[in-house]
């Protein structure tokens, strides 16, 4: 696969896909993004321009995505609106990048006969009970919550459509939460970290008890990569590396971190149809393929995390008031 796009590479987690990409691999890279207020510019720095190029576009637009399939081996498909509270508030841009984004996607590939990997959440899946000894796996039925996971959720089952009827060649990956540099101050940790560095305290929805699985971006990014070369055609791989943490406890570390006291936090009002908790068994990635995540260690990944957003206040200020007035407006 030598010439390699990759949607949504201006985003958290394509971009930290194609720094990846660039360094594992020779591939010629082509980011499609279409520059929303998720992206930004700044992520693609300091890659060399002989390897990757960006090229502003919509991934719902047939007349730019048809003609740049057919210059590629392969799709890394990550573009999508990816905030669960914006769903809530407008659903209609998850409809149209996740679903109608997806399919024309596809049509493109099928037309091409490129290689398609498709970046999905564990989300589709629902959630867990607390003490569910269960975890999610690719045998989990569909369950979602939000117009954010039933959109990927549909567009995970557009794939599956496309591989079985169409004979496209793709793989499917579903990963649980990121975390990492970049990520758009909406989310949840890096919120709570601007937040303690304007001089606020950290929002917590409802008692804070809901379960997240923190998997560091650049893992994510490996296990991607592993999936695209190695994987099995027509295939689903959950992506976890075991970082099961509640909300509160995320919040006391980024207090404690910044020698503030734990209890210096507001509880706001929660998300409406909040799923409680996500869990990955990631042991047919594992197993089959090989992969094993490099940032075990959650407490020293969110401190280097926290780190990054205190040393690039440059990147995320900018953003940090009409953020905030959104969630005020909510009462969160
Ligand atoms: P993000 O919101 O940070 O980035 C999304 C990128 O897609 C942005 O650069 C945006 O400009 C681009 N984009 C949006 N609509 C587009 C369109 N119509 N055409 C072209 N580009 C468009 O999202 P992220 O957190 O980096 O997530 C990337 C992918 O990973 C998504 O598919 C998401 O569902 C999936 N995922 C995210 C997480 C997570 O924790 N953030 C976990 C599992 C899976
Ligand atoms: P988020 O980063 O939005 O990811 P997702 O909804 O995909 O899991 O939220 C992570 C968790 O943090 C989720 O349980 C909601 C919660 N949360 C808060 O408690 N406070 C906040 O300010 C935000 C944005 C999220």
């Amino acid at each position: 696969m030598d010439r390699i796009l990759v949607t949504g590479g201006a985003g958290f987690i394509g971009s930290n896909f194609v720094h990846h990409l660039v360094a594992a691999t020779d591939a010629q890279v082509t980011v499609l993004d279409k520059l929303t207020y998720a992206a930004s510019r700044a992520t693609l720095a300091g890659l060399p321009e002989s390897r990757v190029r960006l090229v502003v576009g919509d991934i719902a637009d047939a007349g730019v995505v048809e003609p740049l399939v057919a210059e590629h081996d392969a799709v890394v498909h990550f573009a999508a609106e990816s905030h669960n509270d914006n769903s809530l508030r407008d659903p209609s841009p998850f409809v149209q990048t996740n679903l109608v984004g997806t399919f024309t996607l596809l049509e493109a590939v099928r037309k091409a006969g490129a290689r398609f990997h498709h970046v999905s959440t564990d989300e589709v899946y629902g959630d867990l009970e607390l003490d569910d000894p269960e975890r999610f796996t690719e045998a989990s039925p569909y369950d979602p919550s939000s117009p954010y996971s039933s959109t990927k959720a549909g567009s995970d089952l557009l794939v599956r459509a496309w591989v079985r009827s169409f004979g496209v060649q793709a793989t499917i990956s579903n990963c649980s939460n990121n975390y990492g540099p970049w990520q758009h101050v909406e989310k949840f940790i890096p919120r709570q970290i601007t937040n303690v560095v304007a001089g606020g305290r950290p929002k917590l929805y409802g008692a804070g008890l809901n379960v997240r699985d923190w998997i560091h971006t650049e893992d994510h990014s490996s296990a991607v990569l592993t999936i695209l070369r190695s994987g099995k055609i027509g295939e689903t791989y959950l992506i976890g590396a075991d970082g099961e943490r509640n909300n509160l406890e995320v919040v006391q570390l980024i207090l404690r971190h910044f020698g503030r006291p734990e209890d210096d936090f507001d509880h706001v009002t929660d998300r409406a149809g909040h799923d409680l908790r996500y869990a990955i068994d990631a042991t047919k990635l594992r197993t089959e393929l090989g992969w094993k995540p490099v940032y075990c260690d959650f407490e020293s990944g969110l401190a280097a995390t926290i780190d990054w957003y205190v040393a690039h206040e440059d990147w995320w200020r900018p953003h940090k008031e009409a953020v905030e007035a959104a969630y005020a407006a909510k009462g969160q």
